[in-house]
């Protein structure tokens, strides 16, 4: 099937109770690994592309990557995303260069601002048959160039939300509730330890995304910065000369929670990153000889695709819905 937009999958994923995968995508080991598994898994998949990525490998290559893609899994309903775009001219040359899905995040500005940026994207979108993403609340970590501390990021207001997506007419809202970008969300004095010493995060604000819902019935709800940093490759990178000290992302549980709810689809990009330069160093440490690119890495898009088929089946519940 061709390219389609998030529609149909978020309405199946609202009512099943699971959430799509949105991974990022930055060249052709990672559409590989990503779509090997979702073709493997059944599952639909959303491809997603920065702006930051558009930069590293140009529109045309990761569009035309991704409609490989999309000839290799005939099987599975694909959705072409750009990941947290900046302006409307960004999100016009996407919607006009073959992408079904856009993000506009203006959730920087102020409020009556990002209304009026997101409603003149969605009308040029909707008018090109695509979707639009918007986001309400501030992440804290990195995106792209922006960087948010901390201090600086705050949760989606759940009274803001209905004025919100009625003056714009998006079709899906991101919200912040306690994620944040890349593989340090958390410092540890945020954190507790548990027995064996490792940190856990504070939970996700699960009463605001239930505030949320329950002003929004049946919208479907996006989390980005949901990556989990998982421990094995943490130490997988420290172990082979990276350094990584106390990394720590979302624990599992909690998305998978998430999931059951009105969250239809979840942003991870810093997992399949941290596997990529895990697989990559513990293979050069193992094989100090080697320069071939293809052999170090086919490893690492392997294991991209192993992480993916995880979260697809542990964590999204979106295993055999395509
Ligand atoms: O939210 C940000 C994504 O992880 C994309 O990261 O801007 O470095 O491509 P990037
Ligand atoms: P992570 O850094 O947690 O993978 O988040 C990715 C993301 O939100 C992309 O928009
Ligand atoms: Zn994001």
């Amino acid at each position: 099937m061709p390219l389609v937009t998030s529609t149909e999958m978020f309405k199946k994923a609202y009512e099943g109770g699971y959430a799509i995968g949105a991974f990022n995508v930055n060249n052709m080991e990672i559409v590989q690994g990503i779509t090997e598994a979702c073709k493997e898994e059944k599952a639909p998949v959303i491809l997603q592309v920065s702006k930051g990525a558009r930069a590293y490998a140009n529109h045309t290559y990761l569009v035309k990557l991704v409609e490989a893609a999309v000839i290799e899994c005939p099987e599975i309903p694909i959705v072409l995303h750009l990941d947290h775009g900046p302006d409307f001219e960004t999100c016009k040359s996407c919607i006009d260069g073959g992408f079904t899905s856009v993000m506009i995040d203006a959730s920087s500005k102020p409020f009556a601002e990002n209304i009026e940026i997101t409603k003149k994207v969605v009308e040029y979108a909707h008018d090109h048959g695509v979707v639009v993403e918007a986001e309400l609340g501030t992440l804290a970590g990195v995106e792209d160039d922006v960087k948010v501390s901390a201090a600086d990021s705050s949760y989606t207001r759940p009274e803001e939300v209905e004025e919100f997506v009625s003056k714009t007419g998006c079709d899906s809202l991101a919200i912040a509730i306690g994620t944040s970008h890349g593989a340090y969300k958390f410092t540890p004095d945020q954190c507790t330890r548990n027995e064996k010493g490792i940190l856990v995060p504070p939970p996700l604000r699960f009463d605001v995304l239930e505030e949320v819902s329950k002003r929004l019935p049946g919208f479907p709800i996006v989390l980005h910065g949901s990556s989990s940093v998982p421990q094995e490759y943490v130490k997988m990178v420290n172990e082979h000369g990276g350094k990584m000290p106390d990394a720590v992302g979302i624990p599992e549980e909690q998305l998978r929670k998430a999931a059951t709810l009105s969250v239809c689809k979840i942003n991870i990009d810093s997992d399949l990153r941290l596997t990529m330069t895990g697989t990559i160093r513990q293979f050069f440490d193992e094989h100090p000889d080697k320069f071939d690119p293809r052999e170090y890495l086919k490893p690492a898009r392997a294991n991209i695709k192993e992480t993916v088929r995880h979260k697809l089946v542990d964590v999204l519940g979106c295993a055999g819905k395509a």
